[in-house]
């Protein structure tokens, strides 16, 4: 029999749904916040597979998920071809930022390959230690992977990264062909290590404008969905192309991904209808609730799970669970998702 993700993820309409949380294991978490310490650096925590492993299963351990998501970060992947990386407190990731010819051309695959071991020798081990949860590995997609290359840290509006798309079509779309081929590679190397799943995290596809959408975002998962499929048929892709609102119905249909995370704005009722009955649809409830809880977070989950019944639905959140949550409120969104009737 296989795993409850996996069937749903197959077209199943499986009630009550399988569960898991974006950024399940983090901050929220006392025993993250420990290992983190002892660390000192995220970067050393996603790249010493004994602390990535021991993370990934934390939050697994302590609730019972459906499945465990890969430990690490979406910038793993730059950095291992050769940009550098910090992550400052207060402020997140920070990389010297990617502007010419030349500094693509500085990036290196070879390099990436062997930095990228500690990671899917994470991969092998969690996947050894699970039961009948699901290891979902994963990656940043290309677009939102280049947003943090070229603007060199986060932003709400990604000037520099819109003005490149638009005034030096060449050098954005070199960048984006290499990350494609990096990233068919690097979750290709994940599902060898033992990952089930993967999911595509497409943070900023909702920043373009619907002909750059298509060109960044639609295409280049397009690609990285086939190439994969052809060589792991049975390995299902999430997308989540969050707050792309309605390009996200187009998306589905042109990527051909297994599932779609549905951002906090998405409705899921509209978002049923709309979505072919054999993608599953995944998500999204406001990550924000889960740090109010109560009779709120009781009730808007109930109406989302009202609303998804009968069709292919992975419960989790609109985004990444915060560093603020009660892990008494993930424990009570979990028990009511399990009693679902
Ligand atoms: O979901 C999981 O539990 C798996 C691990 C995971 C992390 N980041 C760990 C992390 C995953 C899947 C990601 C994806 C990721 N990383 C995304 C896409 C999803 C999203 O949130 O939109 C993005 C845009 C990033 C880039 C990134 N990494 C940012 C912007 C930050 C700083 C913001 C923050 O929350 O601190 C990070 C750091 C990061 N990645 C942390 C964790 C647990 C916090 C590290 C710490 O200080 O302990």
């Amino acid at each position: 029999m296989a795993k409850k993700l996996l069937r749903v993820l197959a077209g199943e309409a499986l009630w009550p749904p399988p569960v898991w949380l974006m950024r399940q294991a983090g901050r929220y978490l006392p025993e993250y916040r420990e290992l983190r310490a002892k660390a000192g650096n995220f970067l050393t925590l996603c790249t010493t597979p004994d602390l990535a492993t021991e993370i990934t299963l934390q939050p697994v351990r302590r609730f019972g998920f459906d499945a465990a998501i890969l430990f690490s970060d979406i910038l793993l992947l730059p950095w291992a071809l050769g940009q550098d990386l910090s992550y400052v407190e207060g402020t997140g990731p920070v990389m010297s930022p990617l502007e010419t010819q030349a500094d693509l051309a500085r990036l290196d695959p070879a390099r990436a390959a062997a930095r990228l071991g500690p990671v899917l020798e994470t991969v092998h081990r969690v996947r050894g230690t699970l039961g009948e949860e699901t290891l979902i590995g994963f990656a940043g997609a290309p677009f939102t992977v280049a947003c943090y290359m070229i603007q060199g840290s986060g932003s709400k509006e990604w000037p520099k990264v819109r003005a490149m798309a638009w005034s030096q079509p060449e050098l954005f779309d070199a960048l984006i062909d290499l990350l494609v081929e990096q990233t068919i590679a690097f979750l290709a190397a994940q599902i060898e290590a033992g990952a089930e799943a993967v999911m595509l995290f497409d943070s900023w596809a909702g920043i373009l404008a619907p002909s750059l959408f298509r060109a960044y975002v639609i295409a280049p998962t397009a690609r990285i969905v086939a190439a994969l499929r052809g060589r792991y048929p049975r390995v299902p892709v999430i997308g989540f192309p969050r707050k792309s609102g309605m390009l996200m119905l187009e998306y589905v249909r042109a990527t051909g991904v297994q599932g779609v995370g549905m951002d906090t704005s998405i409705d899921a009722a509209l978002a049923a209808r709309k979505i072919a009955p054999e993608v599953a649809i995944q998500g999204n409830l406001d990550p924000e609730l889960v740090v109010a809880g109560g009779a709120r977070m009781a009730h808007e989950t109930a109406e989302l799970l009202a609303s998804v019944k009968g069709r292919p639905f992975i419960f989790n959140l609109g985004h990444g669970v915060v560093p603020q949550t009660p892990v008494e409120n993930v424990a009570a969104l979990l028990a009511q998702v399990r009693a679902a009737a």
